[in-house]
């Protein structure tokens, strides 16, 4: 399937492997903030006239897909946000902040992203509790002994992605919220390398939250999703206080919040945003999510079969079945091999992809990054491995 037609960002003359960074965006997500900015620009929730109610319609409606997509049981439980890193502040400091205690523990593991890890450090200072990091097994994988092993009565919280974002690692979540509800432990998920691609299904996982971002989905920036389940979102406590999420005030300082979602959302919300990733939402699902997830695999085993014929490449996550793969060049500094693919056009990332723990288990700090989406070709790998069989090649150039 050629998506040339669909992506103008394909007709560059660039090869780009960096979606698990941001992904390019379809014409139809771009014409739909552009008909919103051109035909209907109103605020939401707030107008009594035809517009504004237009602008109601598709805001609400975009929640609509993301419930939808997602198979969240109702709209309360999805929030817009700017993206996964604020959902998971606004989980830990408007959820967490206010039910645990000091010595409670919260695991995780040194894998994750910085928006994963870093929230949790914060209630460490704030209240003490602990964060423990979950040893993976040989194949860095999350396995359910290790997670038994380090579980005590203290724990409180299990944080992980689902897909990790440097090596790929897929952590079975359903066992993982299933073994967690059995002891009390409340499950937040990051989402923003696997719901873009393969099918999310809350109500069969059962995780208590999950957060992803909308431009790693074809998406505009500056919009994301916080799931929960209504009877957590019921206790979260917003952040953000104004216009918008609150039913009525007194000068007695009494505030009556709106119901959910709209009480987490304050101010005037990116709009734009919501009717984009709407957008974007429909187009992943006119694919369908089982033909991405076959595609990326199909390409991630076309790259390693190709990549691991290079003596001097070590490819860090060759069995991940995603589209990313993570690798080193024998004797080249990452960064140094992402500047010698651009002078060909070829987007790649290198460094320690915000994940700066990962290092403790993956043994290395640094690596470059291939991330793959649907519209990745194998005439485009075959470029990339050409260009990477070359050692000496590698060498002169970058200097
Ligand atoms: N989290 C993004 C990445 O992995 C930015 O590249």
């Amino acid at each position: 399937m050629n998506y040339k037609k669909d992506f103008p960002m394909l007709n560059k003359d660039i090869i780009y492997f960096d979606n698990g960074a941001t992904t390019f965006k379809p014409k139809c997500v771009i014409e739909s903030i552009t008909d919103y900015y051109s035909n209907y620009t109103a605020n939401a929730h707030r107008g009594d006239y035809k517009i504004s109610l237009m602008v109601d319609m598709a805001y609400e409606g975009a929640r609509e897909k993301v419930r939808n997509f997602i198979n969240a049981r109702s709209n309360e439980e999805v929030v817009f946000t700017s993206g996964a890193t604020a959902s998971l502040n606004m989980i830990t400091q408007g959820f967490f902040k206010h039910i645990l205690e000091e010595n409670d523990e919260v695991i995780i593991t040194h894998d994750e992203h910085a928006s994963v890890v870093l929230p949790w450090f914060i209630l460490e200072k704030d209240l003490g509790i602990k964060v423990k990091f979950l040893p993976l097994d040989e194949n860095l994988h999350v396995n359910m002994d290790n997670l038994k092993k380090i579980v005590t009565p203290k724990t409180k919280v299990i944080c992980l992605s689902e897909v990790t974002n440097v090596i790929g690692d897929e952590r079975p979540i359903k066992e993982i919220c299933t073994f967690a509800k059995k002891n009390n432990i409340f499950t937040v998920v990051d989402g923003s390398q696997s719901v873009p691609h393969k099918k999310t299904d809350v109500k069969s996982s059962d995780v208590d939250f999950l957060v992803f971002s909308g431009h790693k989905m074809c998406g505009p920036t500056g919009i994301g999703v916080l799931y929960g389940k209504k009877e957590l979102l019921e206790e979260m406590e917003p952040l953000i206080y104004g216009g918008g999420m609150n039913e009525s005030f007194d000068d007695s300082d009494h505030i009556y919040l709106k119901d959910l979602p709209t009480r987490l959302e304050a101010g005037t919300p990116n709009i734009a945003g919501a009717i984009g990733l709407g957008a974007a939402i429909d187009y992943l699902e006119k694919i369908g999510m089982d033909n991405i997830n076959v595609q990326e695999i199909k390409l991630k085993k076309y790259l390693v079969e190709k990549l691991s014929k290079i003596k001097h490449i070590d490819i860090i996550n060759p069995e991940a079945e995603n589209g990313i793969c993570a690798f080193n060049v024998d004797g080249i500094f990452p960064q140094d091999v992402a500047i010698y693919l651009d002078k060909y056009n070829i987007c790649v990332r290198a460094g320690n992809h915000c994940a700066k723990l990962a290092k403790n288990e993956i043994g290395t700090k640094n690596t470059v990054r291939i991330s793959m989406y649907f519209y990745n070709t194998i005439e485009e790998i075959d470029k990339l491995v050409e260009l990477l069989s070359d050692k000496e090649k590698i060498m002169k150039e970058m200097i």
